[in-house]
């Protein structure tokens, strides 16, 4: 029996990126922070199918049975042709108050699960449809940086159908000798390259075109620092302190290795000494890109800072990692904010941003005069 005070949370993860174990692994750690007090908690693992695992089997999975098989048991029993297959143990829970997606990637953050959560009518949290849509695009956001007067490093995007009006010299020219080529909507440096020749170009740009129909050719920045700070909260979001990636020396750049392979050399500064100009930067910066995006609930915005001392904003991350070594709980601690507290401030900005778009209209009412107060 659900004690009916509690706050039932529907905490989603897993996914079909390549950080599916990424996201189990940060679901842990908010289930064992969240306060079995004040939350019941309804699991939702997605397989990297693209179907969401019934509460019950999630929860096998989730106390360690293997994933594979928990999810042949279901699938076997299932009735995929009902068209909400892949969706449908979402309905055997019917009283969640707010869900906490957790996946990381595409469907997880590119606007995909929001909408589902919004066709359900529930608090979810983090970033709607649209800013999760453009932050996770990086043309996109880098469109929206640029409008909003935001540093960010130059490029040029490629599609299959513009890439031959684009020669390796004329970009070398425009962008420097070194390039990095990514798919515009990807993560965990899946599809990056840097490359260096022409021929790294060629076979490069074949290898991002796998991944998206838009590819970015980035200028370089050579040796760059790589900074990151979290930010929490809804029309007047918070930034924590800045911390610090450092990729082992001789690697080329924070590839998917160096990410999920062995991940032992890479070292994290939290919080990073920084000069106070820097900081003072990055952090309005954060603050500038998380609004001029409509991010909401939280973000981690990660930044590329020049052997000069001239910062740039790389990347937004809407569903940012939450497993131990994850930085955007760790920059939290380290300004003072407990992982239990940091979940409770998500959970309770999810209900704030429901309640202000649920007093949003969306069909034609005509002004009540008593209404006109508002202006006066
Ligand atoms: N313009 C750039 N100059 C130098 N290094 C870069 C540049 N863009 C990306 N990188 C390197 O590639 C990594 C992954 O790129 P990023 O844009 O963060 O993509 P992802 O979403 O896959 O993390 C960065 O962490 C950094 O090490
Ligand atoms: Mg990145």
């Amino acid at each position: 029996m659900k004690n009916n005070k509690k706050l039932h949370v529907g905490l989603l993860f897993g996914g079909n990126s390549s950080e599916h174990d990424v996201s189990k692994r940060s679901a842990h750690n908010i289930y064992d922070a969240m306060d079995k007090s004040k939350y019941d908690i309804s699991l939702f693992l997605m397989t990297k199918n693209g179907y969401f695992l019934s509460h019950e089997d999630s929860a096998r999975v989730f106390d360690g049975e293997p994933e594979d098989k928990v999810a042949a048991e279901e699938m076997a029993k299932a009735d995929l042709k009902n068209p909400l297959a892949p969706i449908i143990n979402l309905s055997k829970e019917s009283d969640i108050d707010v869900y906490f997606p957790m996946i990381h990637g595409n469907i997880g953050e590119d606007g995909t699960i929001q909408g589902l959560l919004r066709l359900l009518q529930k608090p979810y949290v983090g970033t709607p449809i649209l800013g999760s849509a453009m932050g996770f695009d990086k043309d996109i956001t880098k469109r929206i940086l640029t409008l909003a007067g935001i540093s960010n490093t130059k490029y040029e995007l490629l599609t299959p159908q513009t890439a031959n009006n684009y020669s390796y010299e004329d970009l070398v020219d425009e962008l420097g000798k070194i390039l990095f080529l990514k798919p515009a909507n990807q993560g965990s440096s899946v599809g990056i390259h840097k490359v260096e020749t022409k021929a790294q170009f060629v076979s490069g740009l074949a290898d991002a075109f796998r991944y998206d129909e838009k590819v970015l050719v980035e200028e370089a920045i050579e040796g760059p620092e790589e900074l990151e700070i979290s930010i929490l909260g809804n029309q007047d979001p918070i930034a924590s302190k800045v911390g610090a990636i450092k990729v082992p020396k001789g690697d080329a750049f924070y590839t998917y290795d160096n990410k999920f392979v062995d991940a032992s050399k890479v070292k994290f500064d939290v919080p990073v000494d920084i000069p106070d100009t820097l900081n003072k930067q990055l952090t309005q910066m954060g603050l500038d890109s998380y609004k001029a995006l409509g991010l909401k609930g939280m973000a981690r915005i990660d930044f590329l800072v020049s052997g000069q001392g001239k910062p740039y904003v790389s990347e937004v991350n809407t569903i940012p990692g939450f497993t131990n070594i994850s930085l955007y709980p760790q920059l939290f601690l380290a300004s003072g904010i407990s992982y239990e507290d940091l979940i409770d401030r998500l959970i309770k900005l999810a209900q704030e941003e429901f309640e202000f778009q649920s007093k949003i209209l969306h069909d034609f009412k005509p002004l009540d005069p008593s209404d006109q107060k508002i202006n006066e």
